[in-house]
């Protein structure tokens, strides 16, 4: 793939993985919209989950938007192909995992290096790793009685949340939140600033990977 620097005359495109509401997805066709995000389309919305409200929100901005889910096939391996296959056909520079809950397959890494990212709502290594999601990393912060959580934008290696950091981003455990209310401080004061903010600056080619370690230009 071309070093992303000597792309600039090129949109940007991107594919957005998705499983439901569809928040961050939001965030990124809003930042878009705002010139925040500069240079870049979506290219493609692909949800696990017909259900998805995420699909509604691409469908209003006439952002081409498609069912794969595992359901549908025979086998896994049958639907990493056909995922691997639709993002390849799309052509896409970045895939996106904004919400996505299927494990991506490790030819699918192999074939992306350091060109697929993730949105976790912690600030990764707390609160990460396998039967970590959703709700259940804001449970585990409040239990644990941390003061401050807040989210991460990492490459997407083999491993579940363990491949380099992009951005973090804190926030502030009040007294009296619920996973719930946490949930939703998180995601309005870091996610949807800082999965924007990533995508800009991968697209004008501003990070760099090295190992594990990430060195943003900003
Ligand atoms: C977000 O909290 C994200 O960090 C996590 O899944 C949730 C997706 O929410 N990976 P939404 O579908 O973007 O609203």
């Amino acid at each position: 793939m071309p070093a992303l620097a000597d792309r600039s005359l090129k949109v940007f495109k991107i594919a957005v993985l998705v499983s439901g509401g569809g928040t961050n997805l939001q965030a990124i066709i809003d930042a878009i919209d705002a010139g925040i995000i500069r240079d870049t389309e979506i290219a493609l919305v692909i949800s696990n989950n017909e259900g998805a409200y995420a699909l509604e929100r691409a469908k209003a901005k006439n952002i081409p938007a498609e069912v794969i889910s595992p359901k549908k096939f025979e086998s896994r391996e049958a639907f990493n192909d056909a995922l691997q296959k639709r993002v390849q056909d799309a052509g896409v520079d970045l895939i996106v995992l904004a919400g996505f809950l299927c494990a991506i397959p490790d030819r699918m890494v192999d074939a992306y290096p350091d060109r697929i990212i993730n949105i976790h709502p912690s600030l990764i290594p707390s609160f990460c790793g396998k039967g970590f999601y959703g709700l259940k990393v804001h449970e585990k912060a409040l239990e644990r009685g941390v003061k401050v959580s807040g989210a991460t934008v990492h490459f997407v290696d083999k491993g579940t949340d363990t491949g380099p950091i992009i951005l973090q981003k804190a926030v502030s455990v009040e007294n009296g939140d619920t996973p719930k209310i946490l949930q939703r401080r998180i995601m309005e004061q870091a996610e949807w600033k800082i999965l924007p903010k990533a995508i800009d600056l991968i697209a004008h080619g501003k990070v760099k990977v090295d190992g594990r370690k990430v060195t943003v230009e900003e």
